[in-house]
């Protein structure tokens, strides 16, 4: 295995100011009207909101796995912001990844910082000799944009699978002498597949409409078994493992290279381009702001009931493909002075629209009654984030 610990300037821990003036460049085509730095905020925000839950986890030790990747960004920069601003006993951060599409900038710049490491590790092999005494665990490690898992299939389901199984393993193993305290799948929203109208917003009592042969399968039926997986662990060995089903996150962090809706819309705005539909633009989705997502992800590890799966998204707005290809457009003309136009374009992919669900919006009662989870960031307000983000962070965004 080959060994990585990275760390950063032992400043806030958080490292945006420099990173923002550093990949601050000439690549867009746009003019720029505004360079506010949405970060600082957002990370505030999230470690205020969640004053509870990180108190709970003070002087504790916390893995990641998969944490070179979009959620990872602000799931580790807000509990180093937290350890940064908090007189508590710092939460110490133990992350890992296999860095398959290689190892990010923001991530290196996070060298030095302390109660901070970060390793090369592929979750599908046994755990390094030196795993850490975990009380807490979150299992993020996945190939998550649909493009990437549908090429990449026997490694997306390894990850979910045997990559969780060998943590779950751990659990057991250390059920009666250290006990971990918290175990967090990260499942998907897809597990529901393309649910039929009477069931929008989405429960996670709806049992799902999923093929497990077509070319999503590997993603949506392996997240399905992962969290069988969870249920029993609970129930047979006490593991307390936790199950989050994010619905479309978007925002700082998602790299533009990454194929996903608003990237893939966000580069043709930084382009100067007409933004391109690969549908006709009926689908409908809601979209969840990273930092309110992040909120939901640390309320489920450390309030959420173990075995039991919890939707973490946006209800509101349900909004169409093409409607949100508009409201970026009209954001970016606010903010860059962007004239694109909206256009339909068939994907060189054939697959691209097999089993695309039609809707996708969850209903989020039980993380809003249990858990107190309410997203606040508005679309627009999240997408003017993101293109801001974007614009700021050439380097940081590709990759
Ligand atoms: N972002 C969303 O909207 C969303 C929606 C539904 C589910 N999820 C789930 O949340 C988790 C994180 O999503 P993301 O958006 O950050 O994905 P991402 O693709 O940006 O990051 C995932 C990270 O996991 C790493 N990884 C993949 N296989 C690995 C392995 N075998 N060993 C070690 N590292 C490995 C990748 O290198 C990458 O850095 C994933 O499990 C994903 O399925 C995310």
């Amino acid at each position: 295995m080959t060994r990585t610990t990275v760390s950063s300037r032992a400043d806030s821990g958080v490292g945006t100011c420099a990173e923002t003036a550093a990949d601050a460049g000439p690549e867009s085509a746009l003019p720029f009207k505004s360079s506010p730095s949405p970060e600082h905020e957002d990370l505030a925000d999230i470690c205020r909101r969640l004053e509870d839950d990180f108190a709970a986890l003070a002087g504790k030790t916390v893995v990641l796995t998969g944490g070179a990747g979009f959620l990872g960004y602000y799931l580790i920069r807000s509990i180093l912001h937290h350890n940064a601003g908090s007189s508590d006993p710092a939460i110490h951060l133990w992350v890992c990844d296999n860095f398959q599409r290689g190892m990010p900038g923001w991530l290196t710049k996070l060298e030095g910082t302390p109660h901070f490491q970060c390793v090369d590790h592929d979750v599908t092999r046994p755990l390094p000799a030196d795993f850490p005494p975990a009380d807490y665990i979150l299992h993020a490690a996945s190939i998550a944009s649909p493009s990437f898992y549908r090429s990449h299939p026997i490694e997306t389901m390894d990850a979910n699978v045997i990559g969780l199984r060998r943590l779950l393993d751990y659990c057991r193993d250390r059920a009666d002498s250290n006990p971990v305290q918290g175990l967090l799948f990260f499942s998907t929203s897809e597990i529901y597949g393309d649910p039929s109208p009477d069931q929008i917003p989405t429960p996670e009592t709806y049992r799902g409409l999923v093929s497990s042969t077509g070319p999503r399968a590997c993603y949506d039926e392996s997240k399905r078994y992962g969290e069988t997986l969870c249920v029993n662990f609970h129930r047979h060995h006490g593991v307390p493992a936790k199950i989050v089903r994010p619905f479309n996150n978007y925002g700082p962090g998602l790299k533009i290279t990454d194929r996903r809706l608003i990237p893939d819309f966000a580069r043709c705005v930084l382009d100067g381009e007409d933004i391109v539909m690969f549908s006709d633009g009926s689908p409908t989705r809601t979209f969840c702001y990273i930092a309110d997502a992040v909120v939901g992800y640390f309320r489920v590890l450390v309030r959420g009931r173990a075995g039991e799966a919890y939707n973490i998204g946006c209800d509101r707005p349900e909004v169409s493909v093409a409607e949100l290809a508009r409201l970026m457009v009209s954001q970016a003309g606010g903010l860059f002075g962007y004239r694109g136009e909206v256009v339909h374009r068939p994907s060189d992919d054939p697959d691209y629209l097999v089993d695309n669900p039609n809707r996708r919006c969850p209903s989020i009662e039980k993380a809003r009654s249990e858990l107190g989870f309410e997203p606040e960031i508005s679309l627009e307000d999240g997408l003017k984030r993101s293109l801001l983000w974007y614009r700021n962070h050439p380097t940081a965004a590709v990759g």
